[in-house]
């Protein structure tokens, strides 16, 4: 993907400039230290061969005058040929002492380090399980913990009736998918709360909470593995059939089977290209599979042509049926029936209610203004 966008450019003499200025350094360093080690080396065998010679010499004069028998002579050589063999080993790890020094405290930081997501046993609550969950922020105000002063979520408020669907709309950066990742837990608030059937996400146990939830991201990953491998993903046990089904509800099964190794066709890293709505629609098979009781959707920003985005379209009606579903979207006509829209702007819910209400009580609201921008570009293509 990277040498595409490089030729694109036509910038691949400039990159491999920057490649080359910033081998010099290191090219540098190396070549004086492999002639600091040359030196050595040849130092230390010089030294050792000549410590040979030098017995062998001196043996031979013994042996010549009658002082010393050929064997001992032998002996001792051997004995010295041996020791000086293994003190050289020894010498050759010196250079590893010397780098253990400067690994062990990485490898010790490693070790100590303790996840920010803090998972206290101690003060674990239950939620209801009979009913659908409700999910609600409550006054959250957040910051990225690598970004602290730039406030991404100020005093946010929404409540999702459980078994509801409620969509997040709103310019780039206002902070939508970010609510995705504070509803799983993947950060925690700097103030208010986010709760699951009334609960404090802090006060649930973080893998059972996790295994409630179905997320379809904003740019899918797959795993290196065949297709199938990455649809059971959601669920290791799942059976054959399960796969299938789950892969026809995400109207992705007649591609597969398609593909001359259907399921077992590698995708991901070194596998097969998919495209976005084809990606997408095996991350909706996953999140079917895994017949979640909370989906969170982030719609993907790239354009999907209209054929591939009505069948991703249909294929989350099928896994919203009875989740509670928050869903991120780009494209508003894919959200006139979710129950409630919620539109953002800075970290802030600044318009509510279901796309009627929106669209009469607040002319010159953001969301008209946006649905209005929409139909233009709509009209234009
Ligand atoms: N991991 C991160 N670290 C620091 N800042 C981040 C991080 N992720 C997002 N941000 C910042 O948080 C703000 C909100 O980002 P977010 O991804 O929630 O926007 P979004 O509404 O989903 O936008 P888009 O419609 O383009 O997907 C942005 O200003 C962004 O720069
Ligand atoms: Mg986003």
């Amino acid at each position: 993907v990277h040498i595409r966008t490089v030729t694109t450019f036509s910038a691949q003499e400039q990159i491999v400039k920057s490649f080359d200025r910033a081998l010099s350094e290191p090219r540098k360093k190396s070549l004086r230290s492999s002639q600091l080690q040359g030196f050595v080396f040849g130092l230390f065998q010089g030294s050792m061969y000549g410590a040979y010679t030098l017995t062998l010499w001196f043996g031979s004069y013994l042996v010549e005058h009658d002082k010393a028998k050929l064997g001992d002579v032998f002996k001792i050589f051997l004995i010295l040929v041996l020791s000086s063999f293994s003190v050289g080993q020894l010498a050759g790890l010196a250079p590893d002492t010397s780098m253990a020094a400067t690994a062990i405290p990485a490898v010790q930081d490693i070790i100590k380090r303790r996840p920010l997501i803090n998972n206290d046993r101690t003060k674990v609550r239950k939620v209801d399980k009979s009913k659908p969950f409700n999910i609600e922020f409550k006054m959250v105000t957040f910051a990225y913990p690598s970004r602290p002063e730039v406030t991404v979520l100020r005093d946010f408020c929404l409540k999702v009736k459980g078994g509801s669907t409620v969509a997040l709309v709103g310019p780039s950066g206002s902070g939508k998918s970010t609510v995705i990742w504070l509803t799983q837990r993947f950060y925690d608030p700097d103030q208010g709360k986010v709760m699951l059937s009334g609960v404090d996400l802090r006060e649930i146990d973080v893998k059972w909470l996790r295994r409630q939830m179905a997320l379809v991201g904003q740019e899918p990953t797959l795993f290196a593995g065949s297709i199938r491998e990455n649809i059971a993903f959601g669920d290791p046990n799942a059976s054959w059939t399960e796969i299938e089904e789950a892969a026809k509800e995400a109207y992705i099964h007649k591609f597969i089977s398609g593909l001359p190794q259907g399921y077992e066709t590698q995708v991901g890293e070194s596998g097969v290209q998919l495209s976005g709505g084809q990606k997408q629609r095996i991350a909706i098979a996953r999140a079917i599979l895994k017949r979640s009781r909370v989906l969170l959707l982030d719609e993907a920003s790239s354009a999907l042509d209209l054929e591939s985005e009505k069948h991703v379209q249909e294929a989350l009606k099928n896994v919203g049926k009875e989740a509670t579903t928050i869903i991120v979207a780009h494209r508003l006509s894919t959200i006139r029936e979710a129950g409630k829209i919620a539109v953002m702007r800075d970290g802030e819910v600044v318009e509510y209610g279901s796309h009627d209400t929106l669209m009469a009580s607040t002319q010159n609201g953001l969301y008209a203004s946006l649905v209005r921008a929409e139909t233009e570009a709509n009209a234009f293509s």
